[in-house]
């Protein structure tokens, strides 16, 4: 019997071609389930099955199944047998129990990723009930399946954990901005949305207002359309007012860009695409105060609808949307590189905002992006010039990964969750400390990140408190 009940609201997957099976079961087991794929017009082809859990893993790369139906019976089973196979990094996989009667055998699956279980013995009744159900079965998996934690060996417990409310953290509009160009805004804006969306599954709209022309749609490769501040803007002026509706209407899920292979319902990352040409940031819309209402209409809007609205801003403040996010927002991530040029630029401009324009000192959280030991910078020093602790640091990335990583037009954090080069990894670093400094619950899937990768030393550059 399938005990593990479906859940609801999933959307059924109408695909022509038959769901691949991989039976690995003693034969008493596994041989009732040969007769599925010699009927006519068979949804499901069993394309393998062995008796050895050690094979298993084998027939997996080779035939790809969607899904597995496992025996605790066969040789070399252990639970990590089940979360290897639903943590699977390439491609996602319904692990089906088929478990003895007695015992504990399908809680224990279920907690290591198993989809569902069945008890034996194997009636033409369950055979059945699997022929009818392993669609559903498959798409049940698939919604659950997340690439970027797979590939890191992150157990799905973990992912889910996460994911789940009672854990004690700040929502809010969480600004990037630095007051010179290159210096890192919009690559770590768009990454570290990626890593709250996609990897922690909070629910995120990334918006680019970058009145130099924002580039989050090349980092996400996708097209701005009519998902653009401007057409907000307009829509706002025209309206005036803004309701989400509205918003929703112009926003853009990113989750099946970023992934074609992750099927989720509902987004977990939209955006909001900035202005593509420069003389948009001079239209009524969004010029002067007109736009500095409008940005902080926006946010606060949208602080009601998502978990953490991250906004990509460009350097100057004299444009009114850029003003109005830095007044809005609760955090600011106050971006610096390592050269005495930005750091003396920042704090002068810093301290006018704050004594000119009111705005919260302690707001602005300190990054230091693009670090290397040899610009013979000391991080302590930055941050006493600076008058504010260091919130985390990220290493230039000398592998070249960050910028390939835009050039493909895939975030760098969703291609590098698993093993990387030392360098990359460093990184990779820096960005999960962010993260986990804006969303302290990242900190279980970070841990058993480097559990499974055994990295040792991970924060040597990325964590909060080498400066201070
Ligand atoms: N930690 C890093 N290591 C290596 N390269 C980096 C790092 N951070 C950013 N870069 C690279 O620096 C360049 C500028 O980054 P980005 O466009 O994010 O800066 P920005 O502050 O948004 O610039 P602008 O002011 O023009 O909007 C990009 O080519 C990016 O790949
Ligand atoms: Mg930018």
């Amino acid at each position: 019997m399938l005990k593990n009940l479906l859940k609801r609201g999933t959307e059924e997957v109408a695909e022509a071609t038959a769901l691949g099976v991989v039976i690995a079961a003693p034969p008493n087991i596994f041989q009732p389930f040969l007769s599925l794929g010699a009927a006519p017009d068979h949804q499901l082809s069993i394309l393998a099955t062995t008796r050895d859990a050690a094979d298993l893993i084998e027939d997996i790369r080779a035939y790809r199944p969607q899904l597995v139906l496992l025996s605790p019976e066969v040789r070399g089973y252990s639970p990590e047998v089940v979360s290897q196979l639903a943590n699977w990094p390439e491609f996602p996989i319904a692990v089906v129990g088929l478990v003895p009667p007695t015992g504990n055998w399908g809680a224990e699956m279920t907690a290591g990723g198993a989809t569902a279980f069945y008890t034996t013995p194997v009636t033409p009744a369950i055979v059945g009930q699997f022929d009818r159900q392993a669609r559903t079965l498959f798409d049940q998996a698939r919604e659950q399946w997340n690439a970027p934690v797979a590939a890191a060996g992150v157990p799905r417990q973990v992912v889910e954990a996460v994911g789940t409310t009672g854990y004690a953290y700040r929502t809010g509009v969480i600004a990037f901005w630095s007051t010179k160009g290159g210096d890192g805004k919009t690559t770590l804006a768009v990454n570290v949305a990626c890593l709250l969306s996609q990897v922690a599954g909070k629910k995120v709209l990334l918006v680019d207002a970058d009145m130099n022309c924002g580039r989050a749609a090349l980092h996400l490769n996708m097209q701005p359309d009519q998902n653009t501040l401007l057409h907000l803007a307009s829509d706002y002026a025209s309206e005036a007012q803004l309701t989400g509706k509205m918003l929703r209407r112009r926003v853009v899920g990113a989750d099946r860009h970023l992934d074609s292979r992750t099927r989720v319902v509902e987004s977990r990352l939209d955006v909001l695409f900035g202005i593509t040409k420069i003389q948009q940031a001079s239209t009524p819309e969004l010029h002067g105060q007109q736009g500095q209402h409008f940005m902080g209409d926006l946010l606060r809007l949208a602080r009601e609808l998502y978990d953490f609205v991250i906004v990509d801003l460009g350097s100057s403040t004299q444009m009114g949307p850029h003003f109005g996010v830095l007044n809005a927002a609760d955090v600011v991530i106050f971006i610096c590189t390592s050269d005495r040029t930005s750091l003396f630029h920042n704090r002068s401009t810093l301290q006018a905002l704050v004594s000119e324009a009111d705005l919260r000192p302690d707001k602005f959280k300190l990054v230091i992006n693009r670090f290397d030991p040899a610009d013979r910078i000391d991080l302590k020093d930055a941050a006493d010039f600076m008058g504010m602790p260091i919130f985390a640091t990220v290493p230039e990335d000398h592998s070249r990964a960050v910028i390939a990583a835009i050039n493909e037009g895939r975030p760098f954090v969703l291609q590098h969750m698993g093993k990387n080069k030392p360098e990359t990894e460093a990184t990779l670093n820096g960005l999960l400390a962010i993260t986990e400094e804006i969303f302290p619950p990242m900190g279980a899937i970070i841990k058993a990140r480097s559990g499974q990768n055994g990295h040792k030393g991970r924060f040597s550059f990325g964590r909060r408190g080498n400066a201070r």
